[in-house]
């Protein structure tokens, strides 16, 4: 089949070069005439693994090809997808349709022939019936179908999932079109990929309750795991004791800083603003939206806990800056609100992210970026995990303590067992896991850290910070002195 992709970005590049990967005739088009320059060099414009060389291995198989206009590349094609960005509008949260209209718009004017315009950007409900309004007014005399094939791909893992879907979900109302798109996914579906035919209106709102529910699981389970921080239980055992369970099941299960990315946060504020349009206020994403905007200034908070109450006059190194590993993808970062919130209190950041850095430096100021974690954790008084990059799940912790100013990790993604990282010395805080204090009345020992100065504002903290009965914890006599008070014999809150 000959097929055109209008938008050349993390949707629209993986699935172009899927596509010709299966064996079709695929030309790319972006507006961004440097992606496209970038793109004709063999540079991927964005960090995606396998996905050079993927576009490399089809450029030379002569399947795929790249353009910088719509005119001229559509006319011929089967079918002409639009992949094109659809960010929450500034001010009130629905998505922004202008790019979607702007290219349909293009298109309409030189398609020729029978063609299928296939909707794979996220577009709020009945978005097609708009495509096919814009087409009749710019083109009355096109002969074209609009479909919607929302795309359910996970940065990261864009090609695997494009090649190995759960489903794909195809909505449509010409038959034409459903017998076209069958022959583009033939190929997937041989190997049992199930295509489910649905309405277009369906097709569209599929995508949003698809997002809308994976962020309220991962919001539940944040909630969850605060709970489990003041009733002394390991979110992680939660997690999984739940999630063996067959109808919940173990995915978006771990609890963390709050979701971010490129998807979730537009996604779920644009669904709450099409049902309030509709007059069906969805409360349960309402909240869900308004709980994970907190959680992530929430997270800088923690870390002040961490650093005995305050940032102010310390250094934080921050390790991992990507919404989540395997992509450059800054869009929506929880990254951006912690570090902001951080400086406001007077924190200075380090920070180091594997791939991210290029992308972060236009969207945060006064950051010095290292080269490794080790480079970040000089002189700080707390390291904090925000993405779990496999760069940074097998940490040399002795090094760590000897660099930095404290040696205080705060894991905002478990990735480490926090009695794993003690024993180096460190204060650790996690995310979901007190201490192993609770319940068994004592925890190792551990080497002294300025936790002290929050003893008072939060004993249960101290307990958790320190380690140990009253007995166990010795404050050594001139912070006694400084405080005017005798620390170590307050029993830790149970
Ligand atoms: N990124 C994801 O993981 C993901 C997953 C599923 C669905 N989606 C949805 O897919 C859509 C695209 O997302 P993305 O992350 O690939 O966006 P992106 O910003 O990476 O890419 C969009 C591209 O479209 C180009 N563009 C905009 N207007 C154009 C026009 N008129 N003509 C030609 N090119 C134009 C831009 O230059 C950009 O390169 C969005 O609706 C998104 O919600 C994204």
């Amino acid at each position: 089949m000959r097929i055109a992709i209008i938008g050349s970005g993390y949707v629209g590049l993986v699935s172009g070069a899927c596509f010709a990967d299966l064996g079709h005739s695929v030309t790319c088009i972006d507006s961004d005439t440097r992606k496209i320059e970038s793109l004709r060099t063999g540079v991927s414009p964005f960090y995606e693994p396998g996905l050079e060389v993927l576009v490399h291995h089809n450029v030379e198989a002569g399947r795929l090809a790249f353009a910088t206009t719509i005119a001229g590349n559509v006319a011929g094609a089967d079918a002409v997808f639009i992949a094109v960005g659809t960010p929450g509008r500034r001010g009130d949260g629905h998505a922004d349709l202008s790019a979607v209209f702007a290219a349909t718009r293009e298109i309409a004017r030189h398609a020729q022939g029978f063609t299928v315009i296939v909707t794979k950007s996220t577009v709020p409900v009945g978005t097609s019936d708009d495509i096919e309004r814009v087409i009749r007014e710019e083109n009355p005399a096109a002969d074209i179908a609009v479909v919607s094939n929302p795309e359910f791909l996970r940065e990261g893992s864009a090609i695997s999932d494009f090649r190995h879907p759960d489903r794909i979900v195809v909505g449509f109302s010409d038959e034409r079109a459903g017998a076209v798109m069958t022959d583009i996914y033939r190929p997937l579906t041989r190997d049992r990929a199930l295509l489910l035919s649905t309405g277009r209106r369906a097709a569209e709102l599929i995508k949003y309750a698809a997002n809308a529910f994976l962020a309220l699981k991962i919001t539940f389970i944040n909630e969850i795991a605060d709970l489990c921080e003041e009733a002394g239980a390991d979110v992680q055992d939660i997690a999984r004791g739940i999630g063996l369970d067959k109808r919940i099941g173990t995915h978006f299960l771990q609890a963390g800083p709050g979701f971010g990315g490129s998807c979730f946060p537009k996604d779920t504020l644009a669904l709450v603003k099409t049902a309030q349009d509709y007059g069906r206020p969805l409360r349960l994403i309402e909240t869900t939206v308004a709980i994970n905007e907190q959680r992530k200034r929430g997270m800088a908070r923690k870390i002040a806990t961490a650093c005995g109450g305050s940032v102010r006059g310390k250094t934080v190194a921050i390790l991992g800056l990507t919404f989540k590993p395997n992509t450059d993808d800054m869009r929506g970062a929880p990254s951006l609100d912690i570090i902001r919130a951080l400086q406001d209190q007077g924190a200075a950041i380090r920070a180091f992210d594997p791939v991210g850095m290029e992308a972060a430096r236009p969207l945060l100021n006064d950051v010095a970026y290292a080269t490794d974690p080790y480079d970040a954790a000089r002189g700080a008084h707390a390291l904090v995990i925000v993405t779990e990059w496999s760069d940074f799940q097998d940490l040399d912790f002795p090094r760590l303590k000897s660099l930095m100013e404290t040696p205080v990790l705060v894991d905002l993604r478990n990735v480490y067992r926090p009695e794993d990282v003690r024993r180096h010395g460190f204060l650790v805080s996690a995310v979901g896991r007190p201490a192993p204090y609770r319940g068994l009345g004592f925890v190792p020992r551990l080497e002294w850290t300025d936790a002290w100065r929050h003893f008072d504002e939060s004993p249960r903290w101290q307990a958790v910070a320190l380690g140990g009965t009253a007995a166990e914890v010795t404050v050594p006599s001139e912070r006694r002195a400084l405080r005017g008070k005798d620390h170590s014999s307050r029993a830790p809150a149970a």
